[in-house]
């Protein structure tokens, strides 16, 4: 895959397997990545993780991540705490889609409980290879963004 964004993947040890599952096949597709640990199946905190991944996008590591915990969604409620992150759960690739197009969503959450090694790998491949279409939804990011200044 031509790919020309910079990924970041990271989960917890509910997620490690999967991880791996997921990193082999941007390896394969030749997309590059950083991962932001868990690097074992020991027992850990996925906010640490999503914290760590999400500061990355931040700094402008990188432009796309993805996390993995156990159901994906402890990961992506930890996510959207952070200040520009726009985190998506999802176990469908319509979803997965849906969330480039219209959220632009800067990071994809998946669990590794709820979806298989195939499933991940679709999920991914349209994850990153989708693009925001901007125009009215551009208005509705923004809404979302504004969101963090409210608080
Ligand atoms: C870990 O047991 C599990 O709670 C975590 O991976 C995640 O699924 C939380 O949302």
């Amino acid at each position: 895959m031509k790919f020309e964004k910079a990924i970041a993947i990271a989960s917890d040890h509910a997620g490690f397997n999967l991880k791996q599952e997921v990193k082999k096949h941007l390896d394969e597709l030749g997309v590059a990545y950083k991962d932001y640990g868990t690097y074992e199946n020991k027992s850990c905190n996925y906010p640490d993780y999503a914290e760590a991944l999400c500061r990355g996008i931040q700094a402008g590591e990188s432009d796309l991540g993805i996390l993995v915990c156990g159901t994906g969604v402890g990961m992506s409620m930890a996510a959207n705490k952070c200040r520009g992150i726009r985190a998506a759960c999802c176990s469908d690739t319509f979803s997965a889609r849906m969330t480039r197009m219209h959220n632009d969503a800067n990071v994809l959450c998946i669990g590794e409980r709820v979806v298989g090694a195939g499933l991940a790998a679709d999920l991914v491949d349209v994850f990153l290879g989708t693009a925001f279409e901007g125009g009215r939804h551009q208005i509705r990011v923004d809404m979302i963004t504004a969101l963090e200044e409210k608080r």
